[in-house]
């Protein structure tokens, strides 16, 4: 199968398609069938699956990985008056909630090679106000873990993972998921397993059940337990809730994205290793590395274009590669240049967010893509310097 959409007469090659099988769709055809469509037994299958892959206490399957990163802050209390630490070079939906739970992101560089949050910066950002890290695994590469947690357990700070790009990574030897007091994934359309939309909470067991309760109206009793075998549909409200809780017919897909985990991450690994090696010594072209200690998701193959080296600049190779038909994308345009978000952060304290942000470019890197695919993307690249196909 390919990774090439139908578009007019040139084939275009997507910057990412999710890969889907026949046992998703008969998975999901049977919960049409068995006309439970909301949160029940598939949902809890899926939740039991991605608790055993990341040894969490517990998890909680929601609508998005927005909705875990909202629940995980309301879980921990932070609310109104408190400052959250995370990356600037990241998406928005971390920002937008905890500016939705009434705190203020603290914005902070990462490190230049793995562009995950800079520990350093991260210990010179805390305040007597500060209440939470979020970590943001970019790409898929693991955050240095063990060093933001030593920085949270000195402050008394919750330490949470944005785990959206990593479902499956590992920090010497350990799982993304199991690093932090609470991890959100994403299973959005381009994510690494997918639901269409979807996310998953994982981590401490007291900390999950407060967002389950929170996730789910702040009810008592939940539907499955309501109207399922254990009778009446009485119930109280215990917690000004919302609503966020998976649906069986997506948690059906889940189910069987997620048994395809390990065959997904070698093949992400393939196309990366191969990136690697057949782009290598371009001029002024940055290649992402790996951390001799960490297992890549490889989410993203991010390269950076440095326009001075390369005679080009990030834009340039985007529109060569486009006019090639082959699309790429950009992550992230960081926080602190969005609108709503423009005051928070000094961009000159942000040297290594600020340079990324003007040279990244993500190749097309994806289990759907075919050995062709990848040899077209190469090639493509390395015409845009004057060099010939490895
Ligand atoms: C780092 C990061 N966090 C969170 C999200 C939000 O995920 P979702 O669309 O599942 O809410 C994304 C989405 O792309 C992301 O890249």
């Amino acid at each position: 199968m390919s990774g090439e959409i139908a578009e007019g007469p040139a084939a275009v090659l997507a910057w990412n398609r999710a890969l889907l099988g026949e046992e998703e769709i008969a998975e999901a055809v049977d919960a049409l069938r068995s006309g439970w469509l909301t949160t029940g037994p598939k949902t809890a299958r899926f939740e039991a699956g991605v608790r055993e892959l990341t040894g969490a206490e517990d998890a909680f399957a929601v609508n998005s990985c927005t909705a875990a990163l909202h629940l995980a802050l309301l879980a921990g209390g932070v609310g109104a008056g408190d400052e959250v630490i995370t990356p600037s070079l990241t998406f928005c939906a971390i920002a937008n909630v905890i500016a939705r739970v009434g705190a203020t992101p603290v914005l902070v560089d990462v490190l230049p090679d793995q562009l995950n949050l800079d520990p350093a910066a991260v210990a010179a950002a805390v305040s007597g106000r500060t209440r939470a890290i979020v970590a943001m695994h970019y790409g898929g590469h693991p955050c240095e873990m063990d060093e933001l947690r030593e920085i949270a357990d000195q402050h008394g700070l919750l330490l949470i993972e944005d785990a959206a790009h990593a479902i499956g990574a590992q920090y010497r030897g350990r799982p993304v998921g199991s690093l932090g007091d609470l991890a959100a994934f994403s299973f959005y359309a381009n994510k690494n397993i997918t639901t269409g939309e979807g996310g998953m909470l994982v981590g401490r067991a007291d900390l999950v059940r407060s967002a389950r309760l929170l996730g789910r109206h702040g009810l008592s009793r939940v539907a499955w337990q309501r109207h399922g075998d254990r009778g009446p549909a009485d119930y109280d409200v215990l917690e000004a809730g919302l609503k966020y809780n998976m649906s069986d017919v997506l948690a059906a897909v889940g189910v069987h994205q997620l048994k395809r985990l390990p065959e997904f991450l070698a093949r992400r690994g393939v196309i990366a290793a191969r990136y690697s090696q057949e782009l290598a010594g371009l001029p002024g072209l940055w290649l992402p590395g790996t951390a001799a200690d960490v297992r890549h998701a490889w989410h993203l193959y991010p390269v950076q274009v440095s326009p001075g080296r390369a005679g080009m600049d990030r834009d340039a190779l985007a529109e060569a590669l486009a006019a090639a038909g082959i699309a790429t994308s950009i992550h992230f345009t960081p926080i602190h240049r969005l609108a709503r978000y423009r005051d928070l952060a000094d961009p000159a304290v942000m040297p290594h967010t600020e340079r990324a942000a003007d040279r990244l470019l993500s190749l097309p890197c994806y289990p759907a893509m075919t050995d062709d695919d990848v040899s077209r993307v190469i090639a493509a690249i390395r015409q845009a310097w004057g060099e010939p196909a490895p």
